[in-house]
């Protein structure tokens, strides 16, 4: 397959300045001449995730992503190399260069979202033909307006094994395209494959992505029979972690508020009722690219979750998560039905608005929790409620301390003063302990982080060292290889990704090319770029000059003859005498 000529990545480079592409994904704040921000690929509260202007290149000392614009289009909107290409070229009014590129993954999911958008039309129309009548009685039963089915685009699945597959195949969809789309499924049995329509006899909700694609699709049974729905499976453009049901409508919204519940119902029944800010997870336990994607489009959230014991585990769950963001976390405690689509069918809007109204926020929540555990209907109930309730004041803001310890002297009948003594000796305390847990958990996740990355560094930590250094020398001063090349190659490494980003650098350095990270990024897979970011990232522990790249070399040869030599048992005593006495020279020289 030809590559992607360097002029027209520089023309994509030059045309996507990485600061504004990036800044329409993540809030940067300036830092020196660089810009810092949240990493949008892990959860954090303070920023790690640092663009590089002047090398046109981002790295987030957090996890580990890093890399260019390319690869940045290409993590964030989940897309192949060439698929980020064309992102960025038809943003920024480019044509690609004719050729045959490696496209089959880029048609593949092109057919996959046009199969889907051809059925959730079909759906759609079947909703008011007599074979959707059931699916349309039970909307109607379920208090849904048709302005709502429209807008959601509901749909009927009929009661029929084929008729989906039919009518694609009409359209033109190969067999092959909609078992990729999740649309038709098949069972094998001795050897042959027998293909059916996943969607039968069902309502249909289709799922929409940020971009106004058809993803994916839930299909909930007319009666009470189990499972209850069906759900489109992982597809190359669907990734059930990673979606949100109606955060389509909702990232609209312009106060950056949501309100996260749990079935599709509940989206529908509260855009209906004027709440056009709802969004759900598809019956998957929240998850941290949910929660990453959440904080992108929210400040706040108000948690919606069943009144049952599930729901509740959830809710401890999801503040767990949260609690790693900046969002602030409303929890709506339901009564009056399970969900809040039983609630309003039950009760009406304005009953929901009054929960909504009622929500208690983290520090409201927490409280109440507490007072569930200590009663403080007894003395001592009281003190071990109050000795809790200080330390979750203490990490609230001094005006939200000051409300609720007024609240809490209120309750308990003892003084103002007492309580806001307590939180400021707890808060002392508190902080610091938080503080070492913080470090210690940034500690064990940086531990942890770089055995993920690459084990091998680890185990020859010299060695990566050496390599790291010669590697940011090339990038940085092309004109060096010249003058090392004789002595460098690549068997000298020992880390599989150093190794081959050195193949990559050294292939183009030989014929005179280009190794700016955007010009490497079509030679090597996503986290080889990131290991190319990280290595930009720490360009400032090198001095650059020839000499420190033979140094390095020197000590790569000097490690590759310490694996290559026989163990101590297998030496003659003389040589064991000789390489004792070079081991402790290391020494000395560290
Ligand atoms: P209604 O009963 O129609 O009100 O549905 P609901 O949306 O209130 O459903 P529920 O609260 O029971 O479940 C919440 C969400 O979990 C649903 O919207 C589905 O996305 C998902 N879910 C529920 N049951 C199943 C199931 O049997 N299989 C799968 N795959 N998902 C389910
Ligand atoms: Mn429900």
């Amino acid at each position: 397959m030809p590559r992607i000529p360097d002029d027209f990545i520089q023309q994509i480079r030059d045309a996507n300045d990485i600061e504004s592409v990036i800044s329409s994904y993540v809030e940067l704040r300036r830092r020196g001449k660089n810009l810092v921000g949240l990493c949008p690929f892990h959860n954090e509260k303070t920023p790690s995730f640092t663009v590089y202007p002047e090398t046109a290149s981002y790295f987030c000392f957090g996890c580990g992503a890093g890399g260019e614009v390319i690869n940045f289009i290409r993590n964030i909107e989940n897309l192949d190399f060439f698929e980020a290409v064309k992102l960025l070229a038809d943003r920024s009014g480019l044509k690609l260069p004719d050729a045959q590129y490696d496209d089959t993954t880029a048609n593949l999911r092109r057919r996959i979202y046009e199969a889907n958008r051809e059925a959730a039309r079909f759906f759609h129309e079947t909703l008011f033909t007599e074979k959707g009548k059931a699916q349309l009685d039970y909307l109607v039963r379920r208090n849904i307006s048709p302005k709502m089915i429209k807008h959601f685009g509901l749909g009927a699945a009929p009661d029929d094994w084929h008729a989906l597959e039919e009518h694609l195949r009409q359209k033109g969809f190969k067999q092959s395209e909609l078992v990729a789309a999740n649309l038709v499924r098949y069972t094998e049995k001795n050897g042959k494959r027998h293909y059916y329509d996943a969607f039968r006899a069902k309502v249909i909700y289709p799922v929409i992505d940020l971009r106004g694609n058809v993803v994916a699709f839930g299909g909930r049974v007319l009666d009470n029979s189990k499972p209850k729905y069906i759900n489109t499976s992982d597809t190359l453009v669907y990734k059930k972690s990673n979606e949100l049901f109606g955060l389509n409508f909702a990232k609209n919204g312009n106060d950056r508020k949501l309100i996260l519940c749990e079935g599709y119902m509940d989206v529908i029944a509260l855009h209906q009722a004027g709440y056009e800010n709802a969004v759900s997870t598809s019956g998957t336990a929240l998850t941290p690219e949910q929660v990453s994607l959440i904080s992108r489009y929210a400040d706040e959230v108000a948690l919606c979750f069943d009144s049952d014991e599930a729901g509740q585990k959830a809710v401890r769950a999801a503040l767990a998560l949260f609690s790693k963001t900046g969002v602030k976390i409303k929890v709506i405690k339901l009564s009056g039905g399970k969900d809040p689509d039983e609630i309003i069918r039950v009760h009406g809007k304005e009953m929901f608005a009054k929960l909504l109204n009622q929500a208690d926020n983290d520090t409201e929540y927490k409280l109440s929790k507490l007072r569930e555990k200590f009663p403080t209907a007894t003395d001592d109930g009281k003190i071990n409620f109050l000795r809790e309730a200080v330390k979750v004041l203490a990490f609230t803001d001094a005006l939200e301390r000051d409300v609720y310890a007024m609240r809490l002297a209120d309750e308990l009948g003892v003084s103002k003063e007492a309580i806001m003594q307590q939180i400021n000796s707890v808060n002392k305390k508190e902080q610091y302990k938080k503080a070492k847990n913080e470090l210690a958990d940034a500690q064990k996740q940086a531990k942890e982080l770089e055995k993920a990355v690459d084990p091998q560094r680890i185990k020859n930590v010299r060695a990566a060292k050496a390599e790291d250094t010669i590697l940011i020398s090339l990038l940085n001063n092309g004109a060096f290889y010249k003058k090392v090349k004789d002595k460098l190659s690549s068997d000298l490494f020992v880390t599989t990704v150093n190794k081959r980003i050195l193949e990559v650098i050294t292939e183009r350095l030989e014929k005179d090319e280009s190794v700016d990270i955007t010009h490497l990024s079509q030679y090597l897979t996503s986290e080889e770029v990131s290991a190319v970011a990280r290595l930009l990232a720490n360009q400032a522990m090198v001095s650059n000059t020839v000499k420190e790249c033979e140094d390095c070399i020197t000590v790569l040869e000097d490690e590759r003859r310490k694996r290559e030599a026989p163990t101590p048992s297998q030496m003659s005593d003389e040589s064991f005498l000789a390489f004792f006495s070079s081991l402790n020279k290391d020494d000395n020289d560290n």
